[in-house]
């Protein structure tokens, strides 16, 4: 088959890789790509707002399955358009995308199937007064979250009244995060140990890929400003089988149950944000998307024909399909743009990937510039390497990243750290 991915980053990236791997797969498209993509597969310079173009490119090239890798495409409706003109595709529908959208929703639809999450309450811009009296009634620290899609910067955590009243009047102004602030998630702050489930559904059946973590802070030891990502682990050392069947049976299923006891026409990937409170999963948010890094360590551990087990899940047939796991710990240590995640520069001659030796190399942010590989972004490659343990997969990788130059460059030698002595 023929495969087409939608995105340009490090997660798309590792997505088609797999992909080009699969028996299945005769080859893959990536649109708009990067200069990795490249390597696997053909990039295509469509601009992917524009779904009538999309769609005319998957005609003539007699594509079989389109997967949509981010959120935003999802949100505004990318899957209902291609599947309106017939094109097999991986990606919820807009509907289904509010589990992602809209935190709003999100909570509501966790009320409502049962499925253990931190406790909460929503207001409306016209409901600022009403909010700060929730505000002050909560103890704290209080988080407070823009229910829109804010890019992973809109939740706060407050350790102050004052600090979360501000932010609630920031956010339903419009102030700090334009419409996607106009209605705020207030909720408790759980204290615990962060995980990420990753669950590939067509709706009705599904299959729980990879378990990972990921670190999010710029700093090493969870310090500083956060990011869209710096390093993923996978597996997670606690998340053993008893815990996993935990998650499958009060969340897991009930989730998907959920989805379809609504009606949501849901084909492509959750990513379950959980944090475990005494042992105990709670949802923290949901993604309607793999997560990036998460995907750089989560791809290197699928075994078999995952563009197969992928179209099975866009067609409906997921019922009585498995997926095999390499038992090795998989670790990405993500190389980013100086001051990233504030501002920084893009166009930075990059050199001595040809060096790395015993890791994989997925770019998140370069391009082809003049015949030379550029940076292109605040996360720019992710290197990913496995091994019989965290310690020795992150020396791995940290060996090859050592090879890899351009001017600014930065990462956590810290990744998985925490989880050594679990
Ligand atoms: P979210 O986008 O909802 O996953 O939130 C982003 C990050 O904020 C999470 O990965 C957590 O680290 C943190 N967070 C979100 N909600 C809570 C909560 N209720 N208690 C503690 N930390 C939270
Ligand atoms: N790494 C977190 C995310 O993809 O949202």
């Amino acid at each position: 088959m023929k495969i087409l991915v939608i995105g340009a980053g490090g997660r798309e990236h590792a997505l088609a890789w797999k992909y080009a791997q699969s028996a299945s797969c005769e080859s893959v498209f990536i649109a708009p790509g990067n200069a990795g993509t490249a390597e696997v597969g053909e990039n295509v310079a469509l601009d992917v707002t524009d779904y009538a173009a999309v769609a005319a490119f998957v005609q003539d090239q007699d594509i079989d399955l389109v997967v949509i890798g981010p959120e935003q495409p999802l949100v505004d409706g990318m899957a209902d358009y291609l599947v309106g003109q017939h094109i097999t595709t991986l990606g919820p529908s807009q509907a289904a995308a509010q589990l992602e959208g809209s935190k709003d929703f999100s909570k509501a639809f966790m009320d409502k199937y049962k499925i253990p999450t931190a406790k909460y309450a929503s207001f409306h811009t016209h409901e600022l007064d009403k909010a700060l009296d929730y505000v002050s009634q909560h103890p704290l620290p209080i988080v407070v979250k823009a229910s829109g899609l804010a890019a992973g910067k809109g939740v706060l955590i407050c350790e102050s009244h004052g600090h979360a009243k501000d932010v609630v009047r920031d956010m339903l102004s419009g102030a700090s995060f334009g419409e996607a602030g106009s209605t705020v998630v207030i909720e408790e702050f759980l204290q615990g140990i962060e995980i990420s489930i990753f669950v590939l559904t067509d709706g009705k059946d599904y299959l729980l890929l990879p378990s990972a973590k990921d670190y999010k802070r710029i700093g090493e030891g969870d310090t500083g400003l956060n990011t869209g990502g710096m390093g993923a682990v996978s597996p997670v050392p606690f998340a053993n089988d008893a815990f996993l069947e935990q998650v499958r049976t009060t969340i897991v299923e009930p989730t998907v149950n959920g989805i379809h006891a609504e009606g949501l026409d849901y084909k492509g990937f959750i990513f379950i944000g959980l944090m475990v409170v005494n042992g105990v999963p709670q949802v923290l948010e949901y993604n309607v998307r793999m997560g990036d890094p998460e995907t750089e360590v989560v791809m290197p551990r699928l075994l078999g024909d995952f563009a197969a087990l992928s179209l099975a899940a866009a067609e409906g047939r997921l019922a009585g399909e498995t997926i095999e796991m390499d038992p090795r710990t998989c670790v990405t240590v993500m190389m980013v743009s100086g001051g990233y995640p504030g501002d920084y520069q893009k166009g930075i001659a990059i050199s001595g990937i040809e060096q790395v030796d015993g890791s994989l190399v997925f770019h998140a942010g370069t391009k082809i510039h003049n015949g030379q590989l550029v940076t292109n972004g605040g996360r720019v490659i992710a290197v990913s390497s496995f091994g019989d343990n965290i310690e020795a997969a992150v020396s791995q990788s940290l060996q090859n990243v050592a090879h890899i130059e351009f001017d600014g460059r930065f990462y956590r030698r810290d990744i998985g750290r925490d989880l050594m002595n679990l």
